[in-house]
């Protein structure tokens, strides 16, 4: 199943700590998150990180820095305020247990961070991988690590040819991990197995010839770079139709906070809910359509307009009049197609179809938790993703129809 090396071949563990050390000392990556030994940052960076790019952490990183200095000032933030910094990082749950972390770390543990890993792992949002980067980062413990970069060098380095990801594989590459760990370096070491993995033994045409750990390589010397680490078992797709919508009432929007069950907990969203296809089709569609427009899925989008178009306001189909009212309490009236947003959650691909609407009369449903906004507010509410790029569309809109005074003569 693998070529795990002996744990006593104390020469190849040797040689392998030797070839990654001398290698990070030459090409490692300077980031900002390594220039310091702080846990806190170390802890902001690796939260930042998973799941997400480093490309794309940069700019978020110092920005949250100087909004959240120590973790003193995080744990005394509001948890909005939290969210509103780490909007369009997605996966927001990291952010409220980065918050929910920072206030037991003050609390219970005088502001101090914890220095092992099994500590560290007791608060929230810290993993077995977290825990492992912020002890060897930031207090030099020989901890090990294992995420995606490091799963595929170390499953490479092995030859492990079962799922790295499944029970077996996952307790394999722990155990190689802890093993190989250097003693004197932890914090090198580890950085280095991640940029190796992440610069070098990437996933789709390894770097083979200018890689360090070449004559470590147990993958390589059997030709099987390619198929390790082998596939896990495909993700099976399912598409779903969801409608939302921006209501309006005296220039103020309807939003309801997000529940701790479902997702994107914490954050506000505009009024959204799943329709049938069937529904999606009797939607009013936009009159003056670009011809021969087709989707890659072979649909024709709703919003597929002259850009220049203002879309016409329409009655709505009953059945989704009604589910508006059963949501919100309110009667949506001339609703007009905004725009259509593709996202992937987890394992839905979703067609979000986004309309504008008044509400000129009703009330809100008693405990629907939706509540009405100024257009000026949304700036500083934290919105889902897809509800900060509707709030977005609609203020460039609202922009674009208000007259400068400044260029009038
Ligand atoms: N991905 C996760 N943690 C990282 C780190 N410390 N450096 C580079 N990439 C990473």
């Amino acid at each position: 199943m693998s070529a795990f090396p002996k744990l006593t071949d104390l020469g190849w563990r040797r040689r392998l700590r030797s070839r990654i050390l001398g290698w990070y000392d030459r090409h490692g990556r300077q980031l900002p998150w390594r220039a310091s030994s702080d846990p806190y940052r170390i802890w902001i960076s690796e939260i930042m990180l998973q799941q997400t790019t480093v490309a794309a952490v940069l700019p978020y990183f110092e920005r949250f820095l100087s909004q959240f200095p120590d973790v003193q000032t995080l744990a005394a933030a509001e948890q909005s305020d939290v969210l509103r910094a780490w909007e369009g990082l997605g996966y927001y749950s990291r952010a409220r247990n980065l918050h929910k972390a920072a206030q037991t770390i003050v609390n219970d543990c005088d502001g101090r961070f914890p220095e092992s890993a099994e500590q560290l792992q007791q608060l929230p949002g810290i993993g077995p991988y977290t825990a492992g980067a912020i002890a060897s980062f930031a207090f030099q413990q020989p901890a090990a690590i294992l995420e995606a970069n490091t799963l595929r060098l170390f499953s490479r380095l092995i030859a492990l040819e079962i799922d790295p990801r499944g029970t077996e594989g996952q307790k394999t590459l722990w155990k190689f991990a802890g093993w190989a760990v250097s003693r004197k370096r932890p914090a090198d070491f580890n950085q280095a197995v991640m940029d190796i993995g992440s610069q070098i033994c990437r996933p789709v045409d390894p770097e083979c010839n200018t890689c360090p750990l070449l004559a470590s390589c147990k993958a390589r010397e059997n030709n099987r770079q390619n198929d390790i680490p082998v596939a896990a078992q495909k993700v099976v797709m399912t598409d779903l139709i969801e409608v939302a919508v921006a209501v309006r009432r005296s220039g103020r929007y309807l939003l309801r906070q997000r529940t701790e069950a479902e997702r994107w907990a914490g954050l506000w969203d505009f009024p959204r809910f799943e329709i049938t296809e069937a529904e999606a089709e009797a939607l009013p569609r936009i009159q003056k359509q670009r011809s021969g427009t087709a989707r890659h899925s072979g649909q024709r989008s709703l919003f597929d307009m002259e850009t220049d178009d203002s879309p016409e306001p329409t009655a709505w189909p009953l059945s989704l009049q009604d589910r508006f009212r059963d949501i919100t309490g309110l009667n949506p009236v001339d609703a007009a197609p905004v725009q259509e947003i593709r996202h992937t959650v987890t394992r839905y691909r979703i067609r979000l179809l986004c309309f504008q609407a008044t509400a000129d009369s009703g009330r809100i449903l008693a405990g629907s938790g939706f509540q009405w906004f100024r257009a000026d507010d949304l700036h500083d509410l934290p919105l889902s993703k897809t509800g900060r790029q509707l709030a977005e569309t609609l203020l460039t809109q609202q922009a674009s129809r208000k007259p400068s005074k400044r260029s009038r003569p």
